[in-house]
């Protein structure tokens, strides 16, 4: 017999439940109440048995590992940032603003998905297919006979296409479209996000069908929506750059195959988005020679290093406080590093406005353009520009020392093929270097001091 499910409501920020939704909580939180459908639990004896034939816990050291079967999305970009291709069964949480581009990326990865001979079923709420066909035609060249679309916004009527179709890869674009019968709650809403994420789930873990589930965020990216559904995914993907210009980024924030610093790059072309392959070629392109305040950095990210240019700008304040702005960089870790400039190289900072920008969008993670991002406000601060050929790494401590950063070996490496001689870079990393490239000289620094003279 069916069971009869009841709706309630519980607040997001206390639990409390109440048969009506109340605009305000009793623990004071105003519009924190969410749409629950609560199904009546199977009869004693049914759970009895359940209990006793499914509840067999296994020994770790038996439990055998797999490969996990991947899927290879015919980009490598985004190979990389999954882990090394598309885990099955695995769901992929892609978010970003609107307009980036991740119904581009979506459509391109589904077409050599399908032309390797996989079904794929893309379901759009968002777009007719007609406007999908369009998109299609310019980016993905001949539109391979396995690629179905459904422009749908119900997730009852997914179920019954993936029965049909019997996809190897579901895309659904996106989250916030769609609705599911059994929660009365309007598309897009906390719990018709959270209901629709586990209902893919379960047709992805039983179908062992990788799904790819677009997001869309705003710029601060706290759309409560999608980040309820962050937890139930294997992975968020994010995907970010300026609207106004080319590049775009894409980073993992979570994956359960692999690790979470892999970036990829993409250049959003007339045809579509296009891999860069030579990142730091690509965000070195437009960087003066003899700037002041400008300096070249690198970090480490995941399997690569990525060279970058840092640029500071210090005037005179005008009035009141002075302002501190970062753009790609950690505002607090420039105050810090303001300091660290004030007390031990003697710089007076104070009426001074400072602005740093890492160039082209980026926003690098770790403290290891610190050296970097202080040398550049201390060029631009005495009106000196640094040689164009040299490349800074290395964190700042708060006594003014230089610490070690991570793979400075293969940034170095990096260095020599981008045409860089010289590295300024902590003296504990200078000494355990182990082949430094013909025609790159290493200078190791102790601290901020020892690396302004060498500047
Ligand atoms: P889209 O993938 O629709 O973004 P999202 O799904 O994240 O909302 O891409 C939107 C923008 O990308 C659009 O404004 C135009 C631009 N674009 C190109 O420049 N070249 C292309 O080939 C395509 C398909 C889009
Ligand atoms: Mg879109």
């Amino acid at each position: 017999m069916a069971k009869k499910a009841k709706t309630i409501f519980v607040c997001q920020e206390c639990g409390n439940e109440s048969p009506t939704w109340m605009g305000q909580c009793i623990c004071g939180a105003w519009n924190s109440m969410v749409e629950e459908k609560i199904v009546p639990a199977d009869s004693k004896e049914d759970s009895r048995r359940r209990t006793t034939e499914a509840a067999k816990p296994t020994k770790l050291a038996e439990v055998g590992t797999r490969d996990y079967k991947r899927i290879d999305t015919g980009i490598d970009e985004l190979n990389r940032v999954l882990g090394g291709g598309l885990v099955k069964g695995s769901l992929v949480l892609i978010s970003g603003e609107p307009g980036i581009g991740k119904s581009t990326i979506i459509i391109q990865t589904a077409a050599n998905i399908a032309r390797s001979g996989q079904r794929v079923l893309y379901v759009s709420g968002e777009e007719s297919d007609e406007q999908i066909k369009m998109r299609a035609d310019r980016v993905c060249g001949q539109i391979p006979d396995n690629l179905f679309v459904l422009p749908e916004t119900n997730l009852e009527n997914v179920e019954i296409a993936c029965d049909n179709i019997k996809p190897a890869f579901l895309i659904i674009d996106s989250i916030q479209t769609l609705y599911s019968d059994e929660l009365d709650s309007a598309p897009g809403s906390v719990s018709q996000v959270r209901a629709c994420g586990n209902k893919l789930m379960k047709i992805g873990k039983t179908g062992n069908i990788p799904i790819f589930i677009v997001a869309h965020v705003t710029k601060s990216g706290d759309l409560a929506g999608p980040k309820t559904v962050e937890h139930l995914v294997d992975c968020v993907l994010n995907f970010a750059g300026e609207r106004d210009q080319e590049l775009r980024i894409l980073r993992s924030f979570k994956n359960r195959f692999g690790t979470t610093s892999e970036i990829g790059a993409f250049m959003m072309e007339e045809g579509g988005l296009a891999e860069v392959r030579d990142i730091s070629g690509t965000f070195l392109e437009n960087k003066t020679d003899g700037a002041e305040g400008s300096i070249t950095a690198a970090i480490y990210e995941g399997s690569r290093p990525v060279m970058f240019e840092v640029q500071a700008l210090v005037s005179a304040a005008n009035v009141g406080f002075a302002r501190r702005t970062a753009v790609g960089a950690d505002n607090t870790r420039l105050s810090m590093l303001l300091a660290v400039l004030e007390k031990k190289a003697g710089l007076k900072l104070l009426n001074q406005d400072v602005y740093v920008n890492i160039v082209g969008g980026l926003k690098p993670e770790g403290t290891s353009i610190d050296l970097a991002v202080a040398l550049a406000i201390y060029s631009s601060y005495k009106g000196k520009a640094a040689d164009n050929k040299t490349l800074v790494i290395g964190e700042i401590g708060l006594t003014g020392d230089v610490r070690a950063v991570r793979f400075a070996d293969k940034i170095i490496k990096e260095a020599a093929r981008m045409g860089y001689e010289r590295v300024i870079m902590p003296a504990s990393n200078a000494k355990n270097l182990k082949d430094i490239p013909a025609n790159c000289t290493v200078i190791g620094v102790k601290n901020l001091t020892e690396a302004i003279k060498m500047f």
